[in-house]
Parts: C-alpha cells; sequence; structure tokens
C-alpha cells in the first residue's frame, strides 16, 4: 500500500481535474465571475472533504456512482463557506490558502457573487450526475443542502459564531457553533459517499458517527493551530480568534484540555469505523491526520 502523503496527492488531483471540468472556463461569459469562483477553488485547499467522501463510498462498496460529482461539490461549498467567512463583514481577512483572499483580489461585490455561484454550481452538479437514480441525486441534494443549511449546518453555525464574538465563551454554545458551522459538511462529506455507495441504514449510521467525530476534532485543531502556529503554515492569519473574541475550544477549556479532546474525538471516530474493517484503512488514517496535522 502506497504512504498516506502518495495517496492524498493522488486522490487531489482527480479532485482538482473533476472540479476543472464540473466548472465554467475563465473564458465563459462573464469572465470575472469565472476567474473569481476559479481563483479560490483552486488556489490549493486540502481537500479533505472530498477525499472523506470518496473514502467513505470506498469503504462500501467499489461502485459509487456520483461519489466524485458529490465531492466536488461538498468542495464547493466549503470553498464558498471560506470566500464569505473571509469578507470584511465576516471575519475579515487578507490571506486564505496562502493567497489573497477573494475579495482583496476581486472586491466585496465580486466575492460575495462568486459564493453564491459556487452554492448554485454545488446544486447543479448533483442534478446532473449520470448512471444514479433520481431518488439518491435527491438524497444527496438534501444532505448538502441540510448540511449547508441554518439549522445545525453550515450557515446557522457562523451566525451563531459571528453573534458570539466577545461573548461569555460558554461550553454549550462552543458545541453548538463547533457542530454547526464545520462538523455539519464533514458528516454530510462521508455520509454522502456512503448514499452514492448505496450504503444500509447500519453503516449509513456508523459512517455519521466517524464524521461527526471528525468533524467535531477538524474544528478543535483548527481553533488550536489559530494559536499556536505561524501564518505562513497555516496560509491564513494565524491568531485571529483571540483578537476577534471569538467562542473556541481554547477559550473555554484551555490549550492542554482542547488538546485531550481532540484525541478523544480522534478515539471515537476509530470506533465508528469498527464494522467497516480493512476497507476504511484510509479513514483511519484520515482521522489521525486531522488531529495531528499542522495545517
Ligand atoms: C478551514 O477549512 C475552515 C474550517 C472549516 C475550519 P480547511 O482547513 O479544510 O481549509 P482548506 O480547504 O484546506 O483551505
Ligand atoms: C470557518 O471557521 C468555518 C466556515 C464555515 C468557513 P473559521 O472562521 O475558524 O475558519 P478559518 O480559521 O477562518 O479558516
Ligand atoms: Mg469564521
Ligand atoms: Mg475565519
Ligand atoms: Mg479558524
Amino acid at each position: 500500500m502506497i504512504s498516506l502523503a502518495e495517496f492524498l496527492k493522488e486522490q487531489v488531483s482527480l479532485v482538482d481535474a473533476a472540479l476543472d471540468s464540473l466548472t465554467p472556463p475563465e473564458s465563459a461569459q462573464p469572465e470575472t465571475i469565472h476567474r473569481a469562483m476559479r481563483y479560490s477553488l483552486f488556489a490549493g485547499g486540502k481537500r479533505i472533504r472530498p477525499v472523506l467522501c470518496l473514502q467513505a463510498a470506498e469503504a462500501i462498496s467499489t461502485n459509487a456512482p456520483g461519489a466524485m460529482e458529490a465531492a466536488c461539490s461538498l468542495e464547493m461549498i466549503h470553498t464558498y463557506s471560506l470566500i464569505h467567512d473571509d469578507l470584511p463583514a465576516l471575519d475579515n481577512d487578507d490571506y486564505r490558502r496562502g493567497k489573497l483572499t477573494n475579495h482583496k483580489v476581486f472586491g466585496d461585490a465580486m466575492a460575495i457573487l462568486a459564493g453564491d455561484a459556487l452554492f448554485t454550481l454545488a446544486i447543479q452538479t448533483l442534478t446532473r450526475i449520470s448512471g444514479l437514480d433520481a431518488i439518491r441525486k435527491v438524497a444527496l441534494i438534501e444532505e448538502l443542502s441540510f448540511a449547508s443549511g441554518t439549522v445545525e449546518g453550515m450557515i446557522g453555525g457562523q451566525v451563531t459564531d459571528i453573534e458570539g464574538e466577545r461573548q461569555p465563551p460558554t461550553a454549550e454554545l462552543l458545541d453548538r457553533i463547533h457542530r454547526a458551522k464545520t462538523g455539519a459538511l464533514l458528516r454530510a462529506s462521508v455520509r454522502m459517499g456512503a448514499i452514492a455507495a448505496g450504503a444500509d441504514t447500519t453503516r449509513l449510521k456508523a459512517m455519521s458517527a466517524y464524521g461527526e467525530h471528525v468533524g467535531l476534532a477538524f474544528q478543535i485543531v483548527d481553533d488550536i493551530l489559530d494559536i499556536e502556529e505561524s501564518s505562513a503554515a497555516l496560509g491564513k492569519t494565524a491568531g485571529k480568534d483571540v483578537a476577534q473574541g471569538k467562542i473556541t475550544f481554547p477559550a473555554v477549556y484551555g490549550l492542554e484540555v482542547s488538546r485531550t479532546m481532540a484525541k478523544d474525538q480522534c478515539r471515537m471516530a476509530h470506533e465508528a469505523l469498527e464494522i467497516f474493517g480493512d476497507r476504511a484503512v484510509r479513514l483511519h488514517e484520515i482521522a489521525d491526520l486531522i488531529v495531528y496535522r499542522k495545517s
């Protein structure tokens, strides 16, 4: 078996090629919006969500029509959420993925529209999957739109995150923000892969549990890295959470306890994979990567 690093490199290039073919070219009119969408889509994201989606499908079946489209739709939504997260009205960030943020290059109006456009492109991508029955397509669209939405989804989490700035950081608020703003889309990533692969109820439930644990671990680590790493290592401005009075794991529990909590979530993620046996080797490795990553 090739190393995880080699494997991820392969997976990322497959995802990049699919994203490229699914996104209108820069030459399509109006050119500015397509340049803005592509600027952020291909700025060098880790592609964790697409890889989770593809590997969740692999853990269930080698026949998973639409798994790649589902993977790309997740990355489109994720990239849209980052473009909007960085806007002056939200976190006001100048750097993302090691480059200037979308609005710094294209202006606020185009950045807002590029985010909107990636959202609609994600839905369109799922409607156009060939070789998948309409019922499963609708199930994929439901997963993605729910995870991106206002009730326990990404937008809801972003709202609570913004409204929580400079408020007393309680454990209850923290849990609500993190499960929604980041956890929901990570959980949807593995669920969508599982749905494309035709998972039964038991496997879908196990995959959801895995997704929930890696989702929480992911944002705990994002909060820790914001304190411990440099802007250069992260490719985005470090130290912003304290500066903006964000409700984070370190703010509520301190760094040491936060680290332990991330490892606990990681252990529970491993346990959830038990029923998949050897088929889930990469998902095990990715859970560890999420906790031990440095960017
Ligand atoms: C950053 O996500 C934003 C969060 C949800 C914490 P990633 O760390 O996956 O960012 P990219 O896609 O690799 O840039
Ligand atoms: C963002 O959380 C989660 C999203 C829905 C985009 P953060 O605000 O912590 O993400 P970073 O640290 O800017 O990447
Ligand atoms: Mg934010
Ligand atoms: Mg931010
Ligand atoms: Mg952060």
